[in-house]
């Protein structure tokens, strides 16, 4: 098969705050994919790049006392480090404040505004009378006009779920210098969306984004799209607009643009790479963005548009991640659960993270939970207890008993064959970016590995004489497989594979490598290759990143004003009227019983109590809930909850529903509503 040539870009993180665990999730996805892409011998290009205008940063060098040049690299050098220490392997790490980048941005906008895809007007916008700047909604807080809520941001009210117009707050002020903004109209400049619906709406649907994605898209397309704002006023940081003197590209205009400036600056020291063969409007080769789930419109709407008009390829495709919890709630700095890269460095293994997340990643935007519980568990049962316990039972009884020689033959070859055979679907799995299937994968052929030594008992014949041939083809055999694991895991585990290629005495591993075995062949002394994973420490390293809170809230200005995003959360349903939704009898039930169904994967049977009817009797209900992922039966006996109670009944395979409860969220993650303290059953919701 020929090689194939493919450009990797990563979501550049804004220069404005260090890196955590939330940004690691979508790096570490494309770091993986990216080394499996190379392990097969494709040409990989793998590129990224400092986020470092607008606003936000422009404050913070303020802040900071230096000016944003410097703030800026400041903190290019720490996430160049931190990527390294997580074993993220870019070709470059570049920024998108770079000559190489103003020449794109003022390119692309030119193309946009020749092909007449630029617009021009005059708009209103609050502005800070003190600090000679006009706001984002980001930086304006005030009452909400609807619930009268103190201290709401200036596009949404965090408590009623409102949207509104920052002019619309009551008491409206400047987060920045607390001064009351003033209306001021400015010209502004827009890229016209619209025009570019219909390649939009097939672009979206060609197979470029995950399903998932796509229909949310296809949500948004179908209400119409709106011109974009790609203009900011002075004082900004970032680059002025070609012949519009004191007007500034937006941000997020230049950011993705960022990542052909970046590929542009890797093409000036390498001659195999040359940019039109991956941007030109002709190029067969492919193009991949990574990114997360809150910046799909800037990728999957704006950009392709873009691109489009200003005559460069468009994407391949793009791998979409979702949000990292911890232990199932939302990253917390009180909680110390808001992990820094540099913080979890200080205490744990970079590979044990790489592990956990593969292990549960997959090619869909779902969010990804990091039960801290669970990461010990798993690294330590997998990888340590799994894997390098192969090499650790076998190598010793090499060294010692054939100084390091391997047998000539294995002796087990159907388990060996299996296991070879096995690479095709494994390397399906990590191309589909199905990352927790392929090592699920890996895993059941390290339990057959195990399996097998645990049988022969090599230790027991060794006791007997060390030098029998079948201790030596045993462990052969063992450490074969052993290698074909590691083979498997390297995108993963690149430097426990680094390890062991100089315990196997062999040179880098490559994919197809997993066709041949290693006969008598000498191996180097084994040393331990990774160590279990400790809780103490990760007890530490939540302690400390408790110990981060201040110096992390001092410096935590976002750096963008980016607008929300369709996947962020679900976008709130059209609006009902009040008779529609006083259609609904909902009643507070109280769980009398609830008990898991056989032959179910997600319903538990619960019983409800909503108190006495008119006659004096007591209802009893029983419902069907899909909630067994969330919740045990013992759990939940006694708990309070809300029943839509006219919700006609329905009949399952397991029985009728008598009835919905509700809750919230999905997985791991249901929550199941329930009322305040005191509230008796029966009470109907209005
Ligand atoms: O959301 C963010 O963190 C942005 N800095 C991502 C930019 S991705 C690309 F477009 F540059
Ligand atoms: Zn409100």
């Amino acid at each position: 098969m020929s090689r194939r040539n493919i450009l990797v870009t990563n979501a550049l993180p804004y220069a404005n705050g260090p890196i955590h665990l939330g940004h690691l999730l979508g790096y570490i996805q494309a770091d993986i994919w990216v080394r499996f892409q190379r392990m097969q011998g494709n040409n990989c290009t793998y590129v990224c790049a400092d986020d470092a205008h607008g606003t936000g940063i422009m404050l913070s060098a303020e802040k900071a006392g230096v000016s944003p040049e410097e703030f800026i690299d400041a903190v290019n050098q720490e996430h160049q480090r931190d990527f390294a220490d997580f074993l993220v392997d870019f070709d470059i790490y570049h920024s998108t404040h770079s000559d190489e980048n103003k020449t794109f941005s003022s390119l692309i906008y030119e193309r946009c505004k020749a092909s007449g895809h630029i617009s021009q007007r005059s708009i209103t916008q609050l502005y800070d009378p003190e600090k000679d700047l006009f706001l984002s909604d980001r930086f304006i807080k005030g009452q909400c006009p609807k619930c009268k809520t103190e201290d709401q941001y200036g596009d949404n009210c965090e408590v009623c779920s409102s949207t509104y117009n920052a002019t619309d707050l009551i008491n409206p002020r400047s987060t920045i210098s607390g001064a009351t903004p003033v209306e001021k109209e400015s010209t502004h400049f827009f890229f016209k969306l619209p025009a570019f619906a219909d390649f939009l709406n097939e672009w979206t649907r060609s197979g470029t984004l995950p399903t998932q994605v796509a229909n949310k898209l296809a949500e948004w397309l179908d209400s119409g799209l709106q011109e974009w704002d790609i203009s900011r006023d002075a004082p900004y940081f970032g680059f002025e607009i070609p012949g519009e003197p004191g007007k500034y590209f937006y941000v997020w205009l230049d950011a993705p643009i960022g990542y052909m400036a970046s590929f542009q600056k890797l093409c000036e020291s390498r001659d195999d790479l040359n940019f039109e063969d991956y941007w030109g409007v002709e190029s067969n080769n492919e193009l991949w963005h990574f990114i997360g789930k809150d910046i799909i419109n800037f990728h999957a709407l704006f950009w392709p548009a873009m691109l489009k008009t200003s005559n460069f390829r468009t994407p391949t495709g793009i791998s979409v991640n979702g949000f990292l919890t911890v232990n199932g709630q939302k990253m917390s700095k009180s909680r110390g659960t808001f992990i820094m890269a540099e913080t979890y460095k200080q205490h744990l293994n970079p590979e044990y993270l790489r592990y956990y997340f593969a292990g549960k990643l997959g090619s869909n935007p779902d969010d990804l939970d990091l039960n801290l519980e669970d990461f010990v568990q798993r690294v330590n049962s997998d990888v340590v207890g799994k894997v390098v316990n192969i090499a650790s039972r076998c190598a010793g009884f090499i060294n010692k008993g054939f100084e390091g020689k391997l047998s000539a033959e294995v002796s087990e070859p159907d388990l060996i064959a299996d296991c070879q055979q096995t690479t095709t679907e494994i390397a399906e799995l990590y191309e589909q970016r199905e990352f927790s299937k392929a090592i699920r994968l890996i895993m059941s052929l390290a339990d057959k590995a195990n399996q097998y030594i645990a049988d022969k008992t090599p230790w027991v014949l060794a006791k007997e004489n060390p030098q029998a041939l079948e201790v030596q083809n045993i462990c052969s055999t063992g450490l074969n497989l052993f290698r074909l694991l590691i083979i498997y895991l390297k995108p993963v585990l690149p430097n426990l594979a680094n390890q062991v290629e100089e315990f196997l005495n062999v040179s880098a591993l490559q994919w197809q490598d997993a066709e041949s075995l290693l006969l008598d062949h000498q191996i180097n002394k084994f040393k331990p290759l990774m160590t279990r994973v400790e809780s103490t420490k990760v007890d530490a390293m939540v302690e400390a990143s408790k110990e981060n809170l201040n110096t992390q809230e001092n410096s935590s200005v976002d750096a963008s004003d980016k607008v929300d995003s369709p996947l962020s959360n679900d976008p709130i349903s059209d609006e009902i009227e009040f008779p529609d939704f006083a259609k609904v009898d909902l009643r507070i039930a109280k769980i009398v019983e609830a008990n898991y169904v056989e032959g179910a994967d997600k319903l538990l049977k619960i019983t409800l109590d909503l108190g006495l009817n008119a006659a004096g009797e007591q209802q009893i209900r029983t419902v069907f809930s899909g909630i067994k992922s969330a919740y045990k039966p013992e759990q939940l006996n006694g708990m309070y909850t809300v029943l839509v109670a006219n919700l006609k009944s329905r009949k399952m395979k397991f029985g009728v529903s008598e009835g919905m409860i509700l809750a919230a969220g999905e997985g791991d993650d249901i929550y199941l509503l329930e009322p305040h303290k005191g509230a008796q059953a029966g009470l109907r919701i209005t």
